[in-house]
């Protein structure tokens, strides 16, 4: 195994050793959301081991890939026995939704492992549309009217679309791959997608959907990191999922990503923190949800009105690779007093400077692509902070192996000037088929 601890220098090492937090983390995941974790993690001189599971050819850089699948616990659970890991670090939604820091919290040879991220109860305001707006009425978190209906409840659903102004979103209940929303411009494409999502489209994600009116505004995300009691707050992301120029075309993962989000002024500051931050709080600790992770909220601001769009039990991706490089506090050190009850005394200090993130997908992406090209110049580019996403080392070389390929985050004072050196290093890095959007932050 390389000691990876040698690329830290010699005072964060003794920093480090005088530490008690010397910790062995491991990240699950493989994504550019991974590798920005990774990069921040390995920075932070709390930090003594880091493993990335699965990883990529980026995060191999910043600490050790072991080949373990984010949803075999058992795995999971037996590596992080053997290698005494002290803090696991969950990526993606789809470990949380199946229970992760439940299964460690009754596994007593990992009980002890700080698990970032919520319990399975948490993860609902995630892993179920239906769970999350009911929570949003409950606790009074402004969100689009809605009604809920079962796959045996059709001709109802329908009657209740037949009420609703057009455009209708519908929303499969369960987790579906970022593909479970469908947003409806006439009434026979809206019985039509409500009779697929009925007969199985989505699987059992779709025995429930939700039907809520159709909210016409501007969208942005805010994030905080809580312990179930208290937050931090971390700076806004402005994402671009749309494949196309001028926010068209199939949804994808996200194409870009701009932090901080410019027309989050004040006021804007203070209706999220009083009318959805404060609320959703409120609601997690009267429901008693054991909460200690990252929680995203995907809103839409109509006119000067603030509306959760959805919940997330997670960072997001590409808002990771732009949020993380402002962060000047270390990500350890915040991640660690989710445990400690110290999470109130911590500050977030964050680079004023904007990010902006510019993603390289494979041509074809968000349908048929491949896989396997040759990924040329990454040495070559300079200035931005390149984060790998779909990628794999195979004999020397960088290969592509997804359909978002790299992130290129860039630091600057004003957002075009980091926009136009994003695109320069877009430019300057190749591969078989790339293709990238021109425009990110085009309407701020
Ligand atoms: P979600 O998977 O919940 O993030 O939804 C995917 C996308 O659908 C969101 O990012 C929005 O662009 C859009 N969307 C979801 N709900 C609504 C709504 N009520 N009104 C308008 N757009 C919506
Ligand atoms: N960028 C959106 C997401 O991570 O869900």
């Amino acid at each position: 195994m390389r000691d990876f601890t040698m690329a830290k220098s010699v005072a964060q090492r003794i920093f480090a050793a005088h530490n008690r937090h010397d910790m062995k983390i491991l990240i699950l995941g493989s994504g550019g959301r991974e590798h920005a974790f990774a990069r921040a993690i390995q920075q932070s001189a709390l930090c003594d081991e880091l493993y990335i599971a699965p990883g990529n050819a980026g995060t191999e850089l910043e600490g050790t890939n072991v080949d373990i699948s984010v949803v075999d616990f058992e795995s999971i659970a037996g590596f992080c026995s053997d290698y005494e890991i002290d803090m696991l670090v969950v990526g993606p939604e789809v470990p949380l939704v199946e229970g992760i820091a439940d299964y460690f919290m009754e596994n007593d040879a990992v009980s002890h492992v700080k698990v970032v991220g919520p319990t399975q109860q948490g993860a609902m305001l995630e892993g179920s549309k239906s769970f999350a707006k009911a929570f949003m009425q409950k606790y009074g978190v402004p969100t689009a009217a809605y009604r809920e209906f079962g796959k045996d409840e059709l001709e109802e659903a329908v009657g209740y679309v037949d009420g609703l102004p057009l455009p209708v979103v519908l929303k499969a209940d369960g987790l579906a791959a970022g593909k479970g929303v469908v947003i409806c411009s006439s009434r026979t494409e809206a019985k039509a997608e409500l009779e697929a999502m009925f007969s199985g489209k989505f699987g059992e994600a779709g025995d429930k959907v939700v039907i809520e009116e159709f909210l016409e505004g501007i969208e942005f995300s805010a994030f905080i990191l809580t312990d179930g009691e208290t937050y931090v707050m971390l700076p806004q992301a402005k994402d671009y999922k749309r494949i196309g120029e001028g926010d068209t075309g199939l949804n994808t993962g996200g194409m870009g990503a701009i932090s901080p989000v410019p027309f989050v002024n004040a006021s804007v500051m203070d209706k999220l923190v009083k009318e959805v931050i404060e609320p959703t709080m409120n609601g997690i600790r009267q429901e008693g949800i054991d909460y200690k992770g990252f929680l995203f909220i995907g809103l839409m601001r109509v006119g000067e009105q603030l509306y959760v769009i959805e919940y997330n039990c997670r960072m997001g991706d590409p808002e990771t690779e732009a949020i993380f490089p402002r962060l000047d506090t270390d990500l350890v050190r915040l991640m660690n007093s989710l445990f400690d009850g110290t999470l109130g005394q911590q500050e977030v200090e964050m680079d004023p400077r904007f990010a902006t993130t510019v993603i390289l997908v494979s041509g074809g992406y968000p349908e048929k692509y491949e896989k396997g090209k040759t990924i040329r110049n990454l040495g070559k580019a300079t200035g931005s902070i390149i984060f790998h996403a779909g990628t794999k080392e195979s004999m020397g070389d960088v290969l592509t192996a997804g359909g978002r390929v790299l992130a290129i985050t860039s630091l600057a004072d004003t957002m075009q000037e980091g926009l136009r050196q994003s695109m320069r290093n877009a430019e300057i890095i190749d591969f078989e088929g790339k293709y990238y959007r021109t425009d990110i932050g085009f309407d701020l």
